[in-house]
C-alpha cells in the first residue's frame, strides 16, 4: 500500500510508539482489504468502551497506549456508550467495582485525546461529518446513519481500528469509502404505510435477509423523528448492514442503482432494474408478526429503557409530554448523551420525567450497562436492536412495543 512521506514517518515511529502502533493497525487492515492508500478522516467514533465488553484486558491495553504523551488528536473523536452514567452511577446504583473500572477506562481514553462524551448518536452532539467526508466510526447503528442519512463514508470499524484512526487521523481507503461499493444489492418494497416501531421491526427483518448487503427501500411515506435511527440500528444488528438507501429520502438514492441501467430508463423507475437486483416485498402482516416475536415474554416490564440508539431532544420531549402529570408504575430510563440531557434539563423535560418517577440516564444503555446485576428481570424496549441484544447480552427477558404500550401508569 502506498504511504506518503508523512505517513511513512508515522509508521516508522518518528512520532512515538502509540502513533506507530496505530499506523500498524491501519496498514494491516488496509492490506487485508487491498486498499491502495490511506485517506485523511474528519471524525472518529470509538467503540470498546464499556467495562462489560472490554474487561480488564481492554483496560490494560488502553492504559499502555495512553502512556505516550505525544498524542494530539486532530479530528473530533467521541466514544460509544460506557457501562454506567459517568456522573451519577452512585445515584442509580450501578455496581461500585464495575463503576471504578469503567472510570479508569474513560480516563485512558481522555489521555489519548478522545472526548469522553459517550454516545451512539454522535451526530446529535456536534460530531457531524459532511456529505462524502471520510470518517472512522465503529458503533454499528451510527455507521448505518452516517453512511445512509448523512452520506459520509465509513466502514464498520472495530474498536481498535477506530481508535487507531482517531490517533492518526487516517484510515485505509477500501469498502464503503469507495463509491462502487455503495450501490444497492436488494430492493425492499414495504406494502403499507409505516411509523415508529415498524422501522425497527422492518430493519430486523431485512437485516437477516440482506446480511452485509445494501438494501434500497421503497416506502409509502416519509420517516419522522428518530425513525431512521431505529431502522439503521436494527439493520446493523440482525444483519451487518452499514449502508441503506431510501427512495426519495436519503442523499444517494439516485446513485444507488447502476447508472448503465438507469440511463436507459425514462424516469429512473426502479421497476426497470428489478431484473438485475433481487426485489422483496414486506406486508403489514409480516411486520406485525415479527414485532410480536421480538418479545420473549408476556410479562409487564419492571424496567423500561428507551433511547436505543441514544435519544434526541425531540424524542425526550415526546416522552415528557406522554408522562407529564402522571405517576409511572414501572421504572423508566431514558438513555442519551450528557449533551442532549443538558438541553433537556434547560427545557424542563428532565424535571417532568423525574416527577413521573423516571430518569434520564447519560453515557450508557440497556445493553452495555450491567443491568442484569442490578435486580431487573424484564426489560421493556421500543428498539428492535435492543430487543435482539438484551436476551443474549444481559440474559434477561424483553418486551418489545411502542412507548404507549410499554409504560403503565398508577
Ligand atoms: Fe446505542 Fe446501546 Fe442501542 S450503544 S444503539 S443504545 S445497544
Amino acid at each position: 500500500m502506498y504511504l506518503n512521506k508523512e505517513e511513512e514517518k508515522m509508521y516508522n515511529g518518528e512520532y512515538g510508539e502509540t502513533i506507530q502502533k496505530s499506523m500498524e493497525i491501519i496498514v494491516a487492515l488496509g492490506d487485508i482489504y487491498n486498499a491502495s492508500k490511506l485517506v485523511d478522516i474528519t471524525s472518529a467514533q470509538v467503540s470498546g468502551v464499556s467495562y462489560k465488553t472490554i474487561g480488564d484486558a481492554g483496560l490494560e491495553y488502553l492504559e499502555s497506549l495512553s502512556q505516550d504523551k505525544v498524542i494530539q488528536n486532530k479530528v473530533p473523536s467521541t466514544l460509544n456508550p460506557a457501562g454506567i452514567d459517568l456522573d451519577n452511577w452512585k445515584k442509580y446504583n450501578f455496581p461500585e467495582e464495575f463503576s471504578k473500572k469503567q472510570l479508569e477506562i474513560i480516563k485512558s481514553y481522555e489521555n489519548l485525546g478522545i472526548s469522553s462524551t459517550c454516545t451512539c448518536t454522535p451526530y446529535l452532539i456536534g460530531n457531524i461529518p459532511k456529505f462524502k467526508d471520510h470518517v472512522a466510526w465503529s458503533e454499528s447503528s451510527a455507521v448505518a446513519y452516517l453512511n445512509s442519512v448523512i452520506g459520509g463514508r465509513t466502514n464498520r470499524e472495530g474498536g481498535p481500528g477506530a481508535l487507531a484512526a482517531a490517533i492518526t487521523s487516517k484510515t485505509a481507503l477500501y469498502g464503503y469509502h469507495l463509491d462502487e461499493n455503495r450501490k444497492a444489492t436488494l430492493i425492499v418494497e414495504i406494502e403499507d404505510k409505516i411509523a415508529k416501531l415498524d422501522y425497527g421491526t422492518i430493519g430486523y427483518i431485512v437485516g437477516q435477509i440482506v446480511k452485509d448487503g445494501v438494501p434500497y427501500f421503497k416506502l409509502k411515506n416519509k420517516s419522522k423523528n428518530g425513525e431512521l435511527k431505529s431502522l439503521g440500528a436494527a439493520l446493523a444488528s440482525s444483519g451487518a448492514v452499514a449502508l441503506y438507501h431510501i427512495e426519495g429520502e436519503t442523499p444517494e438514492d439516485k446513485i444507488a442503482i447502476d447508472e448503465n441501467i438507469t440511463n436507459n430508463t425514462t424516469n429512473n423507475n426502479i421497476k426497470n432494474i428489478t431484473n438485475n437486483i433481487e426485489k422483496i416485498s414486506i406486508s403489514r402482516k409480516e411486520i406485525n408478526e415479527q414485532a410480536k416475536n421480538l418479545s420473549t415474554t408476556d410479562k409487564v416490564a419492571d424496567l423500561i429503557v428507551l433511547g436505543c440508539p441514544h435519544s434526541s431532544l425531540d424524542e425526550i420531549q415526546e416522552i415528557a409530554n406522554f408522562v407529564n402529570g402522571k405517576k409511572l408504575e414501572n421504572q423508566l430510563w431514558v438513555c442519551t448523551s450528557i449533551n442532549v440531557k443538558s438541553a433537556a434539563d434547560r427545557m424542563g423535560y428532565t424535571k417532568i420525567i423525574e416527577n413521573s418517577g423516571g430518569h434520564i440516564i447519560c453515557d450508557t444503555c440497556m445493553v452495555v450497562a450491567p443491568i442484569e446485576a442490578m435486580g431487573y428481570e424484564v426489560i421493556g424496549v421500543n428498539s428492535a436492536k435492543a430487543a435482539n441484544y438484551v436476551p443474549n447480552m444481559n440474559g434477561l427477558d424483553v418486551v418489545y412495543n411502542n412507548i404507549e404500550n410499554l409504560i403503565k401508569f398508577k
